[in-house]
C-alpha cells in the first residue's frame, strides 16, 4: 500500500489466459469455450501459466430479463453460465466475462451503465473471476469517475474479480488506475498485422513507471497464431508483450494451432520473464535506425535485453553493457533458444530476423 494502488494480492503477476474476441469475435459459444479449456489443458498452456479462460462481447441475450439482469443467450449457451463456470473451475482454470460501462456494448448489447452492483452480484453469482469492462456508448463518461464503481460493485460482491479495463487509454488511464483495478488497456485495439504490434509497442515508451504487482499496462490481447504474421513476428510479438509485464491473453484458436504456436505461447523462458514477480516493465534504452533496445530489471539483480528489429531484411544489432548504464563482465543467455552463450566484457551483439527480436538475460559474471 502506501502508493495508492489495489494491493490486494490478485495479479501479482500480470494475470494469463485466453479470450474468445481475437479470433472469434461476436461468434463465442459454450463449444468454443469448453473445448478451449480442454486445449488450455492439452496444450501445456494452463501448465505454463495461461488461467483466466475469458468470454469476450456477444454472449448476451438482447434485452435484459423482466428482474432486469442480464442474461446469456441460451441458443449458444445452452447450460448457463454458471454451469460453464462450474465445468472451467473443475479444470483448474478461472472463468472470465465481459460486461461495459456504457448503455450498450460494443456489439450492441445491453451493458451496465446504472447496473453496477446489480450486474456484478449476478457475475459473482455465476462464479465470475475475471471481469472486462469495456468503454463503448460511454458519451458523456469519464473512466477515472466511472470505474471506481466497479471497484466497488466488484468489493460489495465478497467475491475477488480481475478488473480488467478496457477504455482504450482515453483518460489516461496510467494516471488514476491503479488504485481502481489490476489492468488497464493503453491503446485502441489490436489487429494482426505487424504494423499494429510496432504501433501499440511505441506507444507504451513512456508507461513504465505506472505498472507493477496489481496493476499492469495492457497493451491488448495476443494475436500469436492467428495467422496475420510470420512466426518471426509473433515471437516478436510475445517478446514485447514480455518485456512489456503485460496481461498475455492468447486470442487464436487453442484447438487447432501449429507445433510453432504452441511452442510460442509456451515458451518457458520468455513467460518467465513477463511473470518476474519484480513486476519493472521494460524502458526503451535506443530507438531508431530500425533497431530498438530495451531493458528490463529482474527481481534476481539480472537484466533483460531485447533487440527489435523493425526492418524487413535480417540485421546485426549490437549493445555494449554501456548502452544499459551497467558494468562489468556479464554471462548472457538466449531466452528463446535456451543457451547460455558465454560472458561478456562489455557488450553483445546478434543477428536478428527481419521483424524479429532477440531476448537476451544478462547476469553478473
Ligand atoms: C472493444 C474492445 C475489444 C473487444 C470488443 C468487443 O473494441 O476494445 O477488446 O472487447 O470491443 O466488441
Amino acid at each position: 500500500m502506501g502508493l495508492g494502488v489495489l494491493s490486494d494480492g490478485l495479479a501479482p503477476t500480470p494475470p494469463m489466459g485466453w479470450n474468445s474476441w481475437n479470433r472469434f469475435g461476436p461468434f463465442v459459444s459454450e463449444k468454443v469455450v469448453v473445448e478451449t479449456a480442454d486445449a488450455l489443458i492439452e496444450s501445456g498452456m494452463r501448465d505454463a501459466g495461461y488461467r483466466y479462460v475469458v468470454i469476450d462481447d456477444a454472449w448476451h441475450e438482447s434485452v435484459r430479463n423482466d428482474h432486469g439482469d442480464l442474461t446469456e443467450n441460451r441458443w449458444a449457451f445452452p447450460h448457463g453460465m454458471r454451469w460453464l463456470a462450474d465445468e472451467i473451475h473443475r479444470r483448474g482454470l478461472r472463468f472470465g466475462l465481459y460486461t461495459d460501462a456504457g448503455t450498450r456494448t460494443c456489439q450492441g448489447y445491453p451493458a451496465s451503465l446504472g447496473n453496477e452492483v446489480r450486474d456484478a452480484k449476478r457475475f459473482a453469482a455465476w462464479g465470475v473471476d475475471f471481469l472486462k469492462v469495456d468503454w463503448c456508448h460511454t458519451e458523456g463518461l469519464r473512466g477515472r469517475t466511472t470505474y471506481p464503481k466497479w471497484t466497488e460493485a466488484i468489493r460489495a460482491t465478497g467475491r475477488p474479480m480481475v478488473l480488467s479495463i478496457s477504455e482504450w487509454s482515453r483518460d489516461l488511464p496510467w494516471e488514476w488506475a491503479g488504485p481502481v483495478g489490476h489492468m488497464w488497456r493503453t491503446t485502441a485495439d489490436i489487429a494482426d498485422t505487424w504494423e499494429s504490434v510496432v504501433g501499440i509497442v511505441d506507444r507504451q515508451v513512456d508507461l513504465h513507471p505506472f505498472a507493477g504487482p496489481d496493476h499492469w499496462n495492457d497493451p491488448d490481447m495476443l494475436e500469436v497464431g492467428n495467422g496475420g504474421m510470420t512466426d518471426d513476428e509473433y515471437r516478436a510479438h510475445l517478446s514485447m508483450w514480455a518485456m512489456l509485464a503485460a496481461p498475455l491473453m492468447a486470442g487464436n484458436d487453442l484447438r487447432d494451432m501449429s507445433a510453432a504456436t504452441r511452442a510460442i505461447l509456451t515458451a518457458p523462458e520468455v513467460i518467465a520473464l513477463d511473470q518476474d514477480p519484480l513486476g519493472r516493465q521494460a524502458r526503451r534504452v535506443r530507438h531508431g535506425d530500425g533497431a530498438d533496445v530495451w531493458l528490463r530489471e529482474l527481481a534476481d539483480g539480472a537484466h533483460a535485453v531485447l533487440l527489435l528489429n523493425r526492418r524487413e531484411v535480417p540485421a546485426r544489432i549490437a549493445v555494449t553493457w554501456a548502452d544499459l548504464a551497467i558494468t562489468g563482465p556479464r554471462a548472457v543467455r538466449d531466452v528463446w533458444e535456451r543457451t547460455d552463450l558465454g560472458v561478456r566484457a562489455d557488450g553483445h551483439e546478434a543477428t536478428v530476423a527481419a521483424h524479429g527480436t532477440a531476448v537476451f538475460r544478462l547476469t553478473d559474471a
